[in-house]
């Protein structure tokens, strides 16, 4: 079953709003023109979630938001629920390690927030990862267990089948360092298998991402595996040159 390759650019917390609509633009010339079997999602600073929607306004480039609140509304001073992002994002990321380590968010946190973006109808980009430590004392493949299970025990099927799951060692996270590419096929390889005991009619068409110091340089070589379909990009997303020569590698592949 093949799927098509996903570049997911994580803008975090960069970008003013002229920059945000030049990053918009090159998305959008990246698939314009002869069709090219890429997905693009963008992911701003949420004030630049209108403008950068407008920009994208009947491309395909998906657009997405960095995070959201697990509260529908209410008295939550500076959150910003599922159900606000939903007129303008299709997508939402959830359990970045930022927000995880950054913000001391929980499993629990996190499961919540993905209901909301489930219950908005749009679709969680489910972020997972080791910490250092956990890797090097051999604890990857549980962490990784419980971060799935904690996401989506419980789900009915056809809910996950709409999760985008992301593997983000958290070492790799804007130091430079990235997993080997055997070592992201063989979490993939993992998480697709314990998708396949959740949702088995639909494991084999979720994406399953790598995320953590991608850039053109070596996105080929990282989403060489099977079970690799696309990338999580942060800082190789800011310049609109690098992301589309990026792209451009994603979808050619190792060669
Ligand atoms: P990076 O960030 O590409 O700058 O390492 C990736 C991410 O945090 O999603």
């Amino acid at each position: 079953m093949s799927r098509t390759p996903l570049a997911v650019a994580n803008w975090k917390m960069n970008t003013d709003l002229e920059t945000a609509r030049v990053l918009a633009q090159a998305a959008r010339d990246i698939l314009a023109g002869n069709p090219i079997d890429l997905d693009i999602v963008l992911c701003p600073p949420f004030p630049w979630l209108v403008p950068v929607a407008e920009a994208l306004d009947g491309s395909p480039v998906g657009l997405g938001a960095q995070d959201c609140s697990p509260e529908r509304d209410g008295a939550f001073t500076g959150d910003v629920s599922a159900a606000m992002l939903a007129p303008w994002c299709g997508f939402v990321i959830v359990g970045h390690s930022e927000r995880r380590h950054g913000h001391g968010e929980t499993d629990a946190l996190v499961r919540r927030k993905l209901d909301a973006v489930l219950g908005e109808g749009m679709r969680p980009i489910l972020c997972i990862g080791e910490l250092e430590a956990e890797r090097e004392s051999g604890q990857t493949g549980t962490v990784i267990e419980a971060q799935v299970q904690a996401a989506l025990d419980g789900l009915p099927e056809s809910a996950i089948a709409r999760v985008i799951v992301a593997y983000e060692p958290v070492w790799a996270i804007g130091t430079g360092r990235t997993a080997t590419a055997a070592d992201a096929q063989e979490v993939a390889a993992r998480v697709r298998s314990l998708l396949a005991v959740r949702a088995p009619a639909h494991a084999e068409t979720i994406s399953i991402l790598y995320g953590g110091s991608v850039k053109a340089e070596n996105v080929a070589a990282l989403t060489a595996g099977p079970d690799v379909d696309g990338v999580l990009v942060g800082s190789a997303s800011l310049d609109p040159a690098g992301f589309a020569a990026l792209c451009r590698e994603l979808v050619a592949g190792p060669g």
